[in-house]
């Protein structure tokens, strides 16, 4: 753990961490124990968002339209694309558009955490805050959206992260290993 922590920190004296998936796949969660683990920013895009625009993202979608959000998401990782050190929580459907993989690649490495659409509805189920899932929380439409996305985030991905039935600190040490085997096969 500690030699995860010193090499962690480190890593991102010159690289961002971003954590891309689908809405309920462990961003937040995940982001947030990065930042404290390794004393770091977390930084969360969809906040960030309800910040600079004054309206919560279900405002924002009913007021604007979703092509809105999905311009101030790429505004905002223009924004974000020459710093280090943060550990970025993408909103779920940012890295569906080509021109935010490549500013997120820019100084990120992309994390894509993965769910079932059973454990995903589980943790959405009482939240209304997301626009895309409201009047859809069942299995059904969870699971054709997660299909229809699936290629996006994997293509994304430098790395993949179930997590599923797993505790957080489990899953940043994943990351933390996942990260260093990927930097050292870089360095060759
Ligand atoms: C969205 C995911 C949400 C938020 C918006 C749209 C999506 O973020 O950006 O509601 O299209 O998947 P989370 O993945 O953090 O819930």
């Amino acid at each position: 753990m500690e030699n995860r922590t010193e090499w962690m920190k480190d890593y991102l004296k010159t690289h961002n961490v971003a954590l891309i998936g689908f809405m309920g796949a462990g961003k937040s969660t995940v982001a947030k124990e990065m930042g404290h683990l390794f004393s770091t920013e977390q930084i969360e895009m969809d906040e960030l968002i309800v910040q600079k625009e004054g309206m919560t993202i279900n405002e924002i979608f009913a007021k604007f339209g979703e092509p809105y959000f999905r311009n101030r998401e790429t505004s905002l990782l223009k924004e974000l694309s020459n710093g280090h050190g943060s550990v970025i929580s993408c909103g779920g459907g940012t890295v569906l558009r080509q021109e935010n993989i490549e500013l997120i690649k820019k100084n990120s490495r992309i994390i894509l955490l993965t769910a079932t659409p059973e454990t995903i509805l589980e943790r959405v189920k009482d939240s209304d805050d997301r626009p895309i899932l409201n009047g859809h929380k069942d299995i059904d439409f969870i699971g054709a959206l997660m299909k229809k996305r699936r290629q996006a985030y994997e293509a994304a991905a430098d790395i993949i992260v179930a997590t599923d039935d797993r505790n957080v600190d489990d899953i940043c040490m994943e990351i933390v290993d996942s990260l260093m085997k990927l930097e050292d096969t870089a360095n060759v």
